[in-house]
């Protein structure tokens, strides 16, 4: 093994030259600058303070130098190094917090955004509705009664006393729908006896076959006519049907069961009227008004205060009524001398129109969720 080189002069070792280490603190120092992210920075920090960088390797030469000299150098190689680490922690710091912040931003989640994809559905309110008017009688103590809207024209017309050439009937607002005879001939129009149902008095008929009295039921359903669609007409819409059944009915209690209805959906304070009127399956019959639900008959001879919903008439038409025609109780089996009953047809999408300001029957149909969001999301 050879002794230290007493007479070694450090200056001839070329990576301890005070410029070269100061080339390479430099070198390293741009090297941290430069890093654009942390990854760039650790390859800096392996290539400039790593054990193979080149101011670890002038450290090691340090070793080599006699006595005298290495205190100098280790000075300036030493001092090189605490400057590059120094330098590296300070971009360190520098960059993980752009990072943070980068990382905030990027990742941060939008608690207003919709927590749902595919917000669940709700009722139509012509449903809604027509649940309504159906609980005030149930709670009445009345039953739901359905029938088919594919229907016999026996129970649409003939078993309610329409003549056979009542205009109704006409193609022109009733749907026929094409049958099969027994020996397989396809029946086309009128000759196939089956209809859509144009309303929901055959479920009257349906009913007082099927039950004996006391019958009490409400029928709601979809009906169809020949309408064109329009803001106020539609050829599929909906009825809801009443038919109480049973000995010593008489008008007033038609007009007691009316009147309560209105309350239960418009208020204490809401009445209804009977205006003659003719239905081939009541006698007497009546066209069913009641009072203006916003004027509460304010507006009647009074031009200070107009109203648009009734046309200041005070009252708004709501449907048919009557005491059920003898006819029909004897086509249906029921004996009139014992029994009697009366019976109210009304249109749901006309109730829905005044009760919520609907302008447009079409609305209804269209299915757009920005006209049935605002009525609330009952499932
Ligand atoms: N069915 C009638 C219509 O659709 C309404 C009605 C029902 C009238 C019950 C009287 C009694 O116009």
């Amino acid at each position: 093994m050879s002794a230290p080189n007493k007479s070694y002069d450090p200056v001839e070792v070329e990576a301890l030259k005070p410029e070269e280490i100061e080339r390479m603190r430099d070198e390293a120092l741009a090297a941290f600058a430069a890093a654009g992210d942390l990854d760039e920075l650790a390859h800096a920090k392996v290539a400039h303070t790593g054990g193979t960088s080149p101011l670890a390797l002038a450290n090691r030469e340090i070793g080599a130098l006699p006595p005298q000299a290495k205190a100098e150098a280790g000075k300036r190689v030493g001092q090189a190094r605490g400057q590059v680490s120094k330098a590296l922690a300070t971009r360190q710091a520098e960059l993980e917090a752009e990072r943070d912040a980068r990382v905030l931003v990027e990742e941060a989640v939008d608690v207003t955004l919709p927590y749902d994809r595919t917000p669940s559905g709700a009722r139509h309110p012509l449903t809604t509705l027509m649940e309504r008017v159906s609980d005030v009688f149930v709670s009445m103590g009345y039953e739901v009664a359905e029938g088919p809207e594919v229907e016999a024209e026996w129970f649409n017309f003939d078993a309610l006393n329409f003549v056979p050439d009542h205009p109704a009937r006409q193609t022109q607002d009733t749907f026929f729908v094409q049958g099969t005879t027994a020996d397989g001939k396809v029946t086309t129009g009128d000759e196939s006896g089956i209809v859509l149902r144009t309303h929901t008095s055959p479920v009257q008929a349906r009913t007082l076959i099927d039950r004996e009295p006391p019958v009490y039921v409400v029928c709601p359903g979809r009906v169809y006519r020949t309408d064109e669609l329009d803001a106020t007409h539609t050829p599929v819409f909906h009825q809801i049907e009443l038919l109480a059944v049973d000995e010593g009915l008489t008008m007033a209690d038609l007009k007691g069961t009316l009147d309560h209805m209105v309350q239960a959906l418009f208020g204490p304070d809401m009445k209804t009227r009977l205006r003659p009127n003719f239905f081939p399956f009541t006698e007497p019959s009546a066209e069913m008004d009641m009072l203006c639900y916003v004027c509460r008959g304010e507006s009647v001879g009074n031009p200070e205060r107009p109203c648009r919903t009734c046309s200041s008439e005070g009252w708004i038409e709501l449907g048919g009524c009557g005491m059920v025609n003898p006819k029909v109780l004897v086509a249906c089996g029921v004996d009139p001398q014992k029994y009697s009953g009366f019976a109210f047809g009304f249109g749901i999408e006309r109730m829905l129109m005044f009760r919520h300001n609907v302008e447009d029957m079409r609305d209804m149909v269209e299915g757009d969720v920005r006209f049935t969001r605002p009525f609330g999301m009952e499932i």
